[in-house]
């Protein structure tokens, strides 16, 4: 699964060329304290997703401030056969994160003899689990999770030789959480992967900033204890001595930026030490854990056709507060 130049099907984004033999664990103790070293201190939002953390999201995705999930699903369970019209018979699917089973299984229902899936993700258990449910209600379908972080350079297998297209599917908006320079160069790397067929993208919509606030600060606190849970991990696998309670939540819709900012903001004057080192926090210093960029139509498709796509339709919910668009990737 390493990259290989010379292999057909690599998949390399261009951004993100670090060493790929480097465990999570080491990876997140190293990044973590060059994130806290720099100013402003910043923490990468891919390490919400431990276990805790990603119960926490599990449970995010079910609240009724945070709309994405419920109305990417209505979009693609409205819209599965204009798409499925699109794709065509015998397709490949490869889903860019073991995510939410439910989205593709309303990709698979409306397709006609799909005939492979290749799930990516990080965690080899996840993966497991979907590869497992996925067997059994899909006989005829051959699934090949692949275990790969698919922000760096990996392999995907052979071309399956149905005669259907390869199909990239990456729903949730995961697009918005890369800055701007890791999207673009996401996006050239699957157009490379995925030519002659094409990418299924959802991605969130400027909107009325109140509305991203509510979903971005919700009522019963979970997003709070998902930002604060990489406190928690910090202290659970590197022995940290963070307080959790010294420090509290923030996410607010920076506009010129069209993201929220998600932020974890200091309390009070504080030391903690992490791997050997004393960090000093000022009262009211933050550090800023995830953006979680919002994107016009019109926005989306400039970056898509900059990174190599055609234009397809893009489908959206009545209130036009997401997007699921198709790109096709030119043979
Ligand atoms: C995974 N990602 C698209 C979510 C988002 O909305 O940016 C992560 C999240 N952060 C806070 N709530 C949800």
């Amino acid at each position: 699964m390493r990259f290989s130049p010379a292999h057909s099907d690599a998949f390399q984004s261009a951004t993100q060329e670090g060493d790929d033999k480097e465990g999570e664990g080491d990876s997140f103790g190293r990044e973590l304290l060059a994130g806290l070293a720099g100013k402003p201190r910043s923490i990468s939002p891919k390490f919400f997703y431990d276990a805790a953390g990603s119960r926490l999201f599990d449970a995010i995705c079910e609240l009724p401030e945070y709309y994405p999930t419920r109305t990417e699903l209505s979009i693609l369970a409205d819209r599965a056969g204009e798409i499925a019209q699109q794709i065509g018979p015998d397709a490949e699917i490869i889903e860019f994160g073991a995510g939410s089973l439910r989205k593709v299984r309303l990709l698979l229902d409306a397709l006609k003899t799909p005939r492979r899936f290749v799930p990516i993700d990080i965690s080899g258990e996840h993966l497991a689990q979907a590869a497992r449910s996925l067997r059994s209600d899909y006989p005829a379908l051959d699934v090949q999770p692949l275990v790969a972080d698919y922000t760096r350079p990996f392999s995907l297998p052979t071309r399956h030789d149905g005669g259907g297209m390869r199909v990239g599917f990456f729903p949730g908006s995961t697009l918005g959480n890369f800055t701007p320079e890791e999207a673009l160069a996401f996006l050239q790397g699957a157009a490379r992967v995925l030519r002659g067929g094409g990418l299924l993208l959802g991605v969130d919509l400027v909107k009325d900033p109140a509305r991203l606030h509510a979903a971005y600060n919700d009522a019963q606190g979970i997003t709070a204890r998902f930002n604060l849970n990489l406190l928690a991990r910090a202290n659970a696998e590197l022995g940290a001595d963070f307080d959790l309670s010294a420090f509290t939540h923030t996410a607010f819709y920076n506009a010129p930026h069209q993201r929220i900012e998600m932020h974890l903001v200091s309390r009070a004057s504080q030391t903690v030490n992490l791997l050997g080192e004393r960090l000093h926090f000022a009262e009211a210093e933050t550090i800023h854990t995830e953006n979680s960029h919002k994107f016009t139509v019109e926005g989306l498709r400039t970056l898509a056709a900059r990174a190599g796509f055609g234009i397809g339709p893009v489908w959206t919910d009545p209130e036009r507060l997401f997007s699921v668009h198709w790109l096709p990737a030119a043979q």
